[in-house]
């Protein structure tokens, strides 16, 4: 996002409001006003690609952070592996391309044709950023290659605690008393590549599982989209497996 400052001088004769009159000389006002405005362009050269299977509420707060100009890019393109997922509707619905694209024979990873569809049409959409919000399969080889320090992910525990399926409910079987959430960027390891940034969520007495995970999602929808925002603003580098903010 760019905010310029404009300033300018509007100089108003104000013929309808004589001062005085003078030895029959008619004195005016002269009205100096110094305005500014201020512009706000927002940057969405910076092109995110979103990828998830399911409801895609992570993926709606990304969306809102971008046209609210809190993050300096587009979502240029949703894709699933799922047909019906939630999050393709909601791409739709704010006329964002969004297409799914078969996965292929496997269970939890794509397959070598599905890997090359997901990847040319992230190119073509000129993506820079590749997404992860409840992308439930594990990106290998070709796809890491071809977005490698490219690609972000959002974790529901605060890794490395509870990597994997349902962490807010191993966090609470577990009994810990802060859980919380983690943007990692993806390596090949699962759950597994450098910590951009993480949120504490308490673990309460009373929660149960749901009541849990949805405190976790209420800090993962602000979480990511900052983690993003300072992407997006070239504001964060990576030293071996530590992440720097600048400022
Ligand atoms: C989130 O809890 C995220 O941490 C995990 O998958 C879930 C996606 O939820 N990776 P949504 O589809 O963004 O609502």
């Amino acid at each position: 996002m760019v905010i310029t400052f404009v300033t300018y001088v509007v100089i108003t004769f104000q013929a309808l409001a004589p001062l005085e009159t003078v030895h029959g000389t008619t004195a005016f006002s002269l009205v100096l006003e110094v305005r500014s405005v201020i512009q706000i362009a927002v940057n969405n050269s910076f092109h995110l690609g979103v990828l998830g299977s399911g409801k895609g509420s992570n993926f709606v707060a990304m969306a809102e952070a971008c046209a609210l100009g809190k993050i300096s890019a587009q979502v240029a393109l949703v894709l699933s592996d799922v047909e019906g997922a939630g999050i393709l509707a909601h791409a739709r619905e704010r006329k964002i391309p969004a297409r799914f694209i078969p996965p292929g024979k496997f269970r939890t990873k794509l397959d070598e044709d599905a890997e090359l569809a997901f990847v040319g049409a992230l190119r073509e959409a000129g993506v820079d950023l590749v997404v992860l919000a409840g992308f439930l399969r594990v990106l290998k080889g070709n796809f890491l290659r071809a977005f490698e320090g490219h690609i972000v992910n959002i974790h529901p525990s605060l890794l490395p605690s509870f990597p994997g399926l349902e962490a807010w409910k191993q966090a609470w079987d577990h009994g810990v008393k802060v859980t919380g959430c983690t943007v990692h960027f993806v390596d090949a390891g699962v759950d597994a590549g450098p910590v951009i940034g993480q949120q504490t969520v308490p673990v309460l007495d009373n929660d149960t599982p749901d009541s849990l995970i949805e405190r976790i999602h209420r800090a993962e929808h602000e979480l990511y989209p900052r983690c993003v925002a300072a992407i997006a603003r070239g504001e964060i580098s990576v030293v071996g497996r530590r992440v720097m903010w600048k400022k």
